[in-house]
């Protein structure tokens, strides 16, 4: 089957690594699905770090991108057409997901997709909660349960709770039943004691190490001097776990060994779908920190790129 362009759409775009001075608004083609593609109109864009990690070439030799590269990964829409071998969806369906990232196409009007990396929305999920989900609450998952097997009753600290990543990770880790100690700003403790931290850290203030003992599991998403501290705090038999540190190792001393872990960047459609069964019941929030009209995206990547977000930057395309 021949890949013909149908339509001509606006999508946030780069055409060489760079700064967020290299992003432009294009109008660009748009193709037909391929026999196991659907073609989504796009509700909301979820942004991340790992789109400005993308743009500044930092991450070429993993994801060597073609030019020009259509901002983001996570996506929120209605399917629009489908390719003719396509089984689980048809036009209508409310879906969401994350495209490959080496792709990307979330800044857009409409997406290409792969049949397999897309799910349903429960019907108690809007289009704003789903497009948070994909990358942050997926790796969330990733990294506690499958990489790090927490189990209940089990001792975690989570750096930077306040984060995407992190703001899933305290009420996943509560929800399996875990003590979960976070680290964030003053400011933002009243937020993550209300998604279930049992004890909050001011990271900016005071020293993790002299209140945090004996750990199973530490997740990570900050790397450098807050990995290297964090070892000292997981008792023998722990894990750490991180979302920045490609080439960590294990530890160990006299007490034991203790395992450390690196989280990739995964799509796994059945569990997307299973955490949007959990903010469907009410038992996952999603906070938000704020939604960009999509003429603004420019400006949710800059949201994110202050480091400071509080939850997940969004951007309402069809809006
Ligand atoms: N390997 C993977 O698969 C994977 C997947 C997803 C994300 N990641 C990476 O993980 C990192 C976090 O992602 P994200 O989406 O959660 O980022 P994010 O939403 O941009 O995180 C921002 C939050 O981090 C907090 N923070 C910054 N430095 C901190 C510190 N030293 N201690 C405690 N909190 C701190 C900030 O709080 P304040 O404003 O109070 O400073 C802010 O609320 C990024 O580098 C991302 O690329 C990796």
């Amino acid at each position: 089957m021949t890949l013909m362009t149908e339509k001509i759409m606006k999508a946030l775009r780069f055409r060489e690594y760079g700064s967020l001075d290299n992003v432009r608004m294009l109008a660009c083609e748009l193709r037909r699905p391929g026999p196991h593609e659907v073609r989504v109109r796009i509700e909301f864009a979820g942004a991340n770090p790992l789109d400005l990690k993308l743009l500044s070439g930092q991450m070429a030799t993993i994801f060597p991108l073609d030019f020009a590269y259509t901002v983001g990964t996570d996506i929120s829409g209605v399917v629009e057409a489908t390719g003719e071998l396509v089984q689980r969806f048809k036009c209508g369906d409310r879906v969401f997901g994350r495209l490959d990232a080496r792709v990307g196409g979330a800044f857009a009007e409409y997406a290409i997709a792969p049949e397999h990396g897309l799910c349903p929305i429960p019907e108690a999920v809007d289009f704003k909660s789903a497009a948070a989900l994909p990358t942050a609450a997926g790796t969330a998952w990733l990294a506690l349960f499958d990489i790090g097997c927490l189990r209940v009753k089990q001792k975690i600290l989570i750096h930077a709770a306040s984060g995407g990543v992190g703001s899933f990770a305290v009420q996943l880790a509560k929800l399996a039943g875990a003590y979960v100690i976070a680290t964030a700003s003053l400011e933002n403790h009243e937020l993550i004691k209300n998604l279930g931290a049992d004890e909050v850290i001011d990271y900016k203030k005071d020293d993790f190490t002299q209140h945090v003992t004996d750990v199973d599991l530490v997740l990570d998403p900050i790397g450098g001097e807050t990995q290297e501290r964090s070892w000292s705090v997981i008792k023998p038999d722990g894990v750490l776990v991180s979302l920045i540190d490609r080439v960590i190792g294990n530890r160990g001393d006299i007490r034991g060994k203790i395992r450390g872990a690196f989280a990739p960047l995964a799509n796994n459609s059945a569990t997307l779908h299973g955490i949007a069964l959990l903010v469907a019941s009410g038992q996952l929030k999603v906070v938000v920190d704020r939604v960009y009209r999509f003429e603004q995206a420019g400006s949710a990547l800059e949201h994110v790129a202050s480091g400071h977000s509080v939850g997940k930057v969004l951007v309402h395309v069809a809006g």
